[in-house]
This record gives C-alpha cells, structure tokens and sequence, in this order.
C-alpha cells in the first residue's frame, strides 16, 4: 500500500448568492471602508440567507467535485466535513450531505478544527487512503460563519464570509498526491478565539443569547500573532517532511484572514508575492471553505498545472494550525 497516494481528482465550490460590501457594513457599525481594506485587505464577503445552512453549500460544492472528477456519489466511501458551525449538532454535516447526493455506500464523519479544519481533513484523508482502508474520499471544507457572528461587534464582523469547498481524493499510483501534512495545536492559548456559549458548557438559554456569548470572541492582537507565528512553522516543517524547498513550490496557498497576516508570513519565509494566492478581498475568512475554495479557484484557472507542487497553510480557533504539500 505504501506507493499509493491521495491525489485531488476533482474539485468544486458554492457560495452564497448575497453579497455584503464594506460599504453596507458601513451603515451596519461603526466602521470605514478605508479602514477594513487597509487593516484585512477585504472588499467584500458573501453571507447566507436566513433559509440557508452549512450544508446547502456543502452539496453543491460537492456535486461540483464530483462532476469534476467524473465520479459517481456510489463511488465514494468516506465523507468528511470539516465544519465550525453544523446545521445542528447532530446529525452530522457529513451524514446530511450523504443523504442529498445519495453516496450510500459512504461512511460519514464531521471534523472539527475550525479554519485549520480542511488541512485537518487532508491529513485524514491520506491516512485512510495510505492505509488502504478507503480508495475514494469526499472531502468538504464548510462553514457559516456569519450565523455565529456578532453584527453589533466591529472588530470580528468585518472579517468573515460564508462558503464550502470540496475534493475528491482518490487512491493512486505515481508522483501526484498529497506528500506531507504537518499539524500542530495550542489548547492552553483556546481563550483568545472562542464561542463560548451554546455548548454544553452554557447550553443555549435566555443569559446565553442576551449576553451573545454564542457568537465569535476574539482576541484579534494575540491571533495575528500566533497566526503568523505558527504559519510560518507549519510551512517549513511540511516542506520538510517532503523533503523539498520554497523553491519547488509553484504556489503558496494560505488561510485567508487578514492580508497583512499573509504579507507577513511570505515574508518570513522569502517567498515572493508573486507565488501568494489571495482571493480575502471577495469573500473575507469562510473558516473551513477558506482554503478550498483557493485551491479550486488556482486550479480551475490555470494557476495550478499537472505536476506542480502547492502547498495549503492554515490557522485557526483551538488553536490548530497545519500545512499541506500536493504534487498536482
Ligand atoms: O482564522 C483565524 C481568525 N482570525 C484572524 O486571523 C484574525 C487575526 N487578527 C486580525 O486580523 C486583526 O487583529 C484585526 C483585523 C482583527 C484587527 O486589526 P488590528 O490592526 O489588530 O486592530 P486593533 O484590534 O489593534 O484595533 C485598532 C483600532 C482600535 O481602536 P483604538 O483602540 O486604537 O481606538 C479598534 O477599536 O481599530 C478599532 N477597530 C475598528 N475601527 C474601525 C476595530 N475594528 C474596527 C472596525 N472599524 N471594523
């Protein structure tokens, strides 16, 4: 089993229809255009409307996928989504998706490990594959940020859009698959980005939604900081894994909070603007779609051709951190 890899055959996204510009949020708090654009680098994002849910992007996104690798649902043996924020708290996102595109030979698991979720996933993923226990994965990165938002609090509300990306991994032979995945966390540093309310610890109750402490918390200082920080690592430790450099890298995939975080961090590691995918200034930070949805749009055009090497970093709540390398 050893020579078989997870290859990204297929890829696909959904977006919600409604757009909210900095200038709408201009009438919502008290914020500036200049002031988001400068200090995240975000123009506008896309928030679902009150009918819809995490999962309505996710099938979509994942039909798109299938399509793409020309792949059957009854093909797919494992779903895994990789989701913040559920429809609900059971069931799970990845059995509700299940059932919308009729994969009824598939097991269904959601993952939790908020922005970082979808490198998370590829981690999964490859493990099943490499083991030999899975051939065909669908892999979804899903989330609805804007439906745990505070949108009387100017300091996160600005940031965040909605979305879902999807992969279709499969086993095979030969030099393109995924080749390393690096994962790494911080529990003890959970406080400076959290919801604390509507868990079991505070389930959902009247002080609960008075209080809005099932909306998003946020230390944005001590993120950045650590985002940035741990970005960096987690991109050097893959690359090593893999045993490559910067220099093989056709393109650089990062999470996509805050512009200055990614200047930042290709920055610290030399690597030219140039070879920097950004797509922030139209969606803001989707959490889990994040880097997904870059991957299909690098993809898809043209960005990314068969056998160049592309490497995923992201950050998150948790804090989780990670980086993937993909030979294409
Ligand atoms: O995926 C991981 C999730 N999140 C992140 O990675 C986010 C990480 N953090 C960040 O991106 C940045 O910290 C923010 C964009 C959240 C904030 O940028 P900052 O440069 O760190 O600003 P700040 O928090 O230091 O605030 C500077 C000022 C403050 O005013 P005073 O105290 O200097 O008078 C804020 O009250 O900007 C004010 N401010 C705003 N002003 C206008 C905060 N939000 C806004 C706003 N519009 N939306």
């Amino acid at each position: 089993m050893a020579d078989l890899k997870a290859r990204i055959i297929g890829t696909g996204k959904a977006l919600p229809q409604k757009i909210l510009t900095n200038a709408d949020l201009e009438k919502m708090v008290q914020t500036t255009d200049e002031w988001i654009r400068t200090r995240t680098g975000i123009l506008e994002r896309r928030i679902a409307s009150s009918a819809e849910a995490t999962s309505d992007f996710a099938v979509t996104a994942a039909r798109i996928a299938l399509d793409n690798a020309k792949f059957s649902p009854l093909d797919i043996d494992l779903i895994i989504v990789c989701t913040c924020t559920p429809d609900m708290l059971f069931p799970s996102v990845g059995c509700i998706v299940q059932s919308a595109i009729g994969a009824s030979r598939a097991a269904a698991m959601d993952l939790s490990a908020a922005c970082s979720g979808f490198v998370y996933g590829l981690a999964t993923a490859k493990s099943f594959i490499e083991s030999g226990m899975y051939k065909v994965i669908l892999l979804i990165g899903t989330d609805t940020l804007s439906k745990i938002t505070n949108w009387e609090d100017r300091s996160t509300c600005v940031l965040f859009g909605d979305g879902a990306g999807a992969a279709i991994l499969s086993a095979q032979k030969g030099e393109s698959g995924i080749l390393s995945v690096y994962l790494g966390s911080d529990g003890t540093r959970s406080d400076i980005l959290k919801v604390p309310g509507g868990g079991s610890r505070a389930p959902l109750c009247a002080d609960v939604l008075n209080s809005k402490s099932h909306t998003i918390h946020m230390d944005g200082q001590e993120v950045y900081k650590m985002a940035v920080e741990n970005m960096v690592a987690a991109s050097q430790q893959a690359l090593a894994l893999a045993h490559l450099t910067q220099e093989d890298l056709k393109i650089i995939i990062p999470h996509q909070a805050n512009l200055r975080i990614i200047n930042s961090v290709a920055k610290r590691l030399n690597i030219k603007e140039d070879k920097v995918f950004v797509n922030l200034q139209k969606y803001g930070n989707m959490s889990a779609a994040t880097t997904i949805i870059a991957l299909d749009e690098a993809q898809k055009s043209g960005v990314i051709s068969q056998g160049d090497v592309v490497e995923l970093v992201a950050f998150g709540a948790g804090l989780t951190w990670g980086a993937a390398i993909i030979r294409w």
